[in-house]
């Protein structure tokens, strides 16, 4: 057997990445005791069992294994601070932590994606580690954002190539499966753009977000998927386009008289040019930051209070002059399923150039949502 070195052990592991938590106990008289660990896992569901491995010369072990019991603090992505203070050497790593004591007494961290509070099943040797499992007495999602990873020395976030919304919310079954077929074209749509891509299906009265592909830029939430948004005039020109006449008359049955002709002749527009397009103004810079605040936060804003924002959005004037163009910062198009229907709309937004080539954008989206189109079963004689 070639023997292996301590470098080569390193480089080969270290491709691998790691989720980061601070496993917590409390001690009796003196401080709490936390360090950081990257070698969590779950075990087993029947019984419940948890796992890490603590270095035979971590000072903070010894401690935890006294008491008896942890608590693993899964870290959030903006909580790489907490990291560098849990492992460090500091004489109270608590300083500054805001905590509540979970069953065991063990610190629950405040903002941690989840915690796992468990009683030291066993304790066995494994090299210059300790192999520790525990026996999970309670555990609970608390914030549910994204985790902080670990990888080759540096810190970052999960950035999904594509996401899609919960299967087991069960209603969207059928959509999903459209969306599974798709999902490639959204993630090369999205790398082609250097935008993101959501996929939307009418569910009653809503647009859900089913799908998201694409990397979000800065915003701290993947992606928009689960968010429920109002299916009105002024928007989801996507879907009404390509209703039937009973279809439209009830859907424009929900504008104001007075609206109703122009939402008519736009719906007419965007069926004509096969797209639609949202232009940037007062209230789509506000529908972008609460869909932001969504994003961050499902139950933010209330779904109704997004309606009158949506009333005033600006979407497909008339001509689409260059000057139009250059205010363009979503585009929209549907993806047909067999028959005919529209199963799902594409749209792009977050472009690395908004003032970049509408028409380009445009023709690009329109080729993916022909191919997705097809591989719904989708032909030309539908
Ligand atoms: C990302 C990351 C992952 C780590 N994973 C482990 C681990 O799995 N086991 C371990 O013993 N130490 C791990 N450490 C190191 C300990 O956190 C650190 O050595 C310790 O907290 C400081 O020493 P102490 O145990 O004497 O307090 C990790 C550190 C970092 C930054």
């Amino acid at each position: 057997m070639n023997t292996i070195t301590s470098q080569q052990f390193r480089e080969v592991l270290g491709q691998y990445p790691t989720g980061v938590c601070v496993v917590t106990a409390a001690s009796g008289d003196g401080p709490d005791a936390g360090f950081v660990v990257g070698s969590f896992t779950s075990v087993s569901l029947d019984p419940p069992l948890v796992a890490f491995f603590p270095d035979k010369r971590s000072s903070t072990w010894p401690r935890i294994a006294a008491a008896g019991h942890f608590c693993v603090n899964i870290l959030s992505a903006d909580q790489e601070h907490l990291c560098r203070q849990f492992s460090s050497k500091a004489p109270d790593k608590f300083e500054g932590v805001d905590a509540r004591p979970a069953g065991t007494g063990a610190p629950i961290l405040d903002g941690a994606v989840a915690w796992i509070d468990c009683d030291i099943e066993s304790v066995s040797e494994a090299g210059d580690h300790w192999f520790v499992l525990g026996r999970v007495r309670e555990l609970q999602v608390e914030t549910g954002s994204l985790p902080l990873l670990f990888f080759q020395g540096g810190y970052g976030r999960f950035a999904p190539l594509s996401m899609a919304a919960d299967a087991t919310r069960g209603a969207l079954g059928e959509e999903l499966r459209e969306l599974d077929l798709v999902r490639s074209e959204m993630e090369a749509l999205a790398a082609d753009l250097s935008s993101r891509c959501v996929a939307t299906v009418i569910d009653g009265d809503d647009l859900v977000v089913l799908g998201s592909a694409g990397s979000p830029e800065a915003s701290g939430r993947a992606t928009l998927v689960g968010v429920h948004l109002p299916f009105a005039p002024r928007y989801g020109a996507a879907f009404a386009g390509w209703f039937d006449d009973d279809r439209l008359e009830a859907f424009l049955g929900q504008a104001p008289d007075a609206d109703r002709a122009e939402e008519r002749r736009r719906i007419g527009r965007v069926r004509g040019r096969g797209y639609s397009v949202g232009l940037i103004n007062g209230a789509q810079r506000e529908f972008a930051s609460a869909l932001d605040q969504l994003e961050h936060d499902p139950h933010a804003r209330d779904r109704d209070a997004l309606k009158p924002l949506v009333e005033q959005l600006h979407y497909d004037p008339e001509v689409l002059t260059d000057e139009a163009k250059a205010d363009v910062r979503v585009i929209a198009a549907p993806v047909f399923r067999k028959g005919g229907e529209v199963a799902m709309a594409l749209t792009v937004y977050g472009f690395s150039k908004p003032h970049g080539a509408v028409d380009d954008y445009v023709e690009r989206l329109l080729a993916a949502t022909r191919r997705a189109s097809e591989l719904l079963g989708h032909d030309d004689t539908d």
